[in-house]
């Protein structure tokens, strides 16, 4: 039977040399696939208590909808700087290939609300750390960190455990 990992091409020098890009589209695309993903992803949490999703942009969204519907919960997006169309908070973050800055609605999570975060890829860490940050600046708790792939040598899980996140991910 084929694994999670064997849906994931990777393209290298995407979007610049050296960069060895993991494209999670073919994932997607197969139904046996993302409904293996979306499943795995889940597996950890049964049975704890989650209020809301939150999914990091682009990838983010797509797995951060199917969880939060198979949970029946809410769907809250971290969106790069200007895309969010009322009041946010920003947090700005460096990335494997440059830097950027990501928002939430400010009014998008409750105080002691008690949130998973979905991306697609963990690999430096810093969008899960600005992702983190933000959902903590607004009150809420982040009870797991839910990834498709780790790519550990990069440092971001060692950087999100030392958080003292728990971080779950299906392949490296
Ligand atoms: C990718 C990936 C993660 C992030 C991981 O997104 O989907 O969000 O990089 O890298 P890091 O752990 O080093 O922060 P990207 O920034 O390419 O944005 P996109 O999904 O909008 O294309
Ligand atoms: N984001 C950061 N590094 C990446 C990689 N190697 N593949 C896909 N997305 C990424």
């Amino acid at each position: 039977m084929k694994t999670v990992q064997d849906y994931i091409r990777t393209i290298p020098d995407f979007p610049h040399a050296g960069i060895m890009f993991r494209d999670v589209t073919t994932l997607f695309a197969d139904p046996r696939g993302f409904r293996m993903a979306i499943d795995q992803l889940l597996h950890p949490y049964a049975g704890q208590p989650i209020d809301r999703v939150v999914g990091l942009e682009a990838r983010g969204f797509i797995l951060g909808g199917a969880i939060a519907h198979q949970l029946s919960v809410g769907f809250v997006p971290i969106r790069k700087k200007g895309k969010l169309p009322a009041r946010t908070i920003e947090q700005a973050y460096t990335l494997e290939y440059g830097e950027a800055v990501v928002e939430i609605h400010d009014d998008a999570l409750q105080p002691g609300e008690r949130v998973l975060m979905v991306d697609d890829l963990l690999a430096t860490g810093g969008t899960a750390e600005a992702g983190i940050k933000l959902i903590e600046r607004l009150g809420a708790q982040v009870v797991g960190c839910a990834f498709i792939i780790d790519l550990p040598e990069l440092g971001g899980r060692a950087k999100l455990e030392g958080l003292g996140m728990d971080v779950h991910a299906l392949c490296a």
